[in-house]
């Protein structure tokens, strides 16, 4: 069985100070592992955003335990905290988030370079392989605010997998784009779960179900079902994800390049 990439156990979190204290989960258990791809969905208010966060370390528990490729991160400093993210996370957001003044190019090499050590030089080499991958390729020179919706999301994965991460989490990556681009995105999303890697998205989008092996609910704080997804080893026309892919292509060819460049950067 392919190893748990992320273990969360009896995960309590409320917001405001005494007196307006809410709590908004009520002890969660989720896990995840490599090899899947595995949707949180639930109604607005269920604690999705909340409950990732702190799977993802940008936000602390006020109990319970999330375990991150076996390393427990919820009594770690922030800084050996941001070092378990940094090595084994990549996390892409509703809005793509990108830097404004950058180009797509360098959105992703400023974070290959952070995250693998190697020189701009390399990190734009391997930067442009990963956005041919997310089929960026012609929109290298381009700023954020030069790109549609769903390119910038395209740039937001490419970035999110800059160091070769174990573990790539979304929340709500589809919300804001139409079909032909949701479906696009999850092609290729699709295309990173390999035996090693897994994903978890948050989404309100069932449109997303179709690629998931697995779709755990939320509600009210609570975990209600943990459900077989509608994945079936094809994108519907036939053409098989996973190994073979032009972003697994690329991710292992940047593997190469990091061990050569970085001197064992990751
Ligand atoms: N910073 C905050 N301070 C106070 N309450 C908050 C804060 N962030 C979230 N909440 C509350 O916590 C609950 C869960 O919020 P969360 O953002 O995790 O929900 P969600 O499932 O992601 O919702 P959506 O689908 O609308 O994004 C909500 O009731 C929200 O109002
Ligand atoms: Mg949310």
């Amino acid at each position: 069985m392919n190893p748990t990439l992320l273990r969360a156990r009896s995960v309590v979190k409320g917001y405001g100070k005494a007196g307006l204290h809410v709590e908004v989960l009520h002890g969660v258990a989720i896990d995840l592992r490599a090899g899947e791809l595995a949707l949180l969905m639930g109604p607005s208010g269920s604690g999705k955003t909340t409950l990732v966060s702190i799977c993802a370390g940008m936000m602390r528990a006020d109990a319970g335990t999330v375990e991150v490729c076996g390393r427990e991160i919820t009594g770690l400093p922030d800084p050996e905290v941001a070092k378990v993210r940094r090595r084994h996370l990549g996390f892409v957001f509703q809005d793509a988030s990108l830097f404004p003044a950058l180009t797509a190019l360098d959105n992703v090499a400023e974070v290959v370079r952070m995250k693998t050590g190697v020189r701009m030089a390399a990190a734009r080499l391997q930067a442009t392989r990963m956005l041919d991958s997310m089929r960026m390729g012609h929109r290298l020179r381009h700023r954020p605010d030069e790109l549609s919706g769903g390119e910038r999301q395209r740039v937001a994965i490419a970035r999110a997998l800059a160091g070769d991460p174990d573990l790539l989490m979304g929340d709500e990556v589809t919300a804001a784009l139409d079909g032909h681009s949701a479906r696009l995105v999850m092609e290729l999303v699709r295309g990173v779960v390999e035996p090693r890697r897994g994903v978890l998205l948050v989404t309100h989008d069932r449109r997303l179900e179709a690629f998931a092996d697995r779709v755990i609910r939320l509600e009210d704080g609570r975990v209600v079902g943990d459900d077989p997804g509608g994945w079936t080893g094809t994108m519907g026309d036939g053409t098989a994800a996973g190994h073979g892919s032009a972003a697994q292509a690329a991710l292992h060819d940047r593997r190469g390049v990091a061990r050569g460049d970085a001197g064992g950067g990751k």
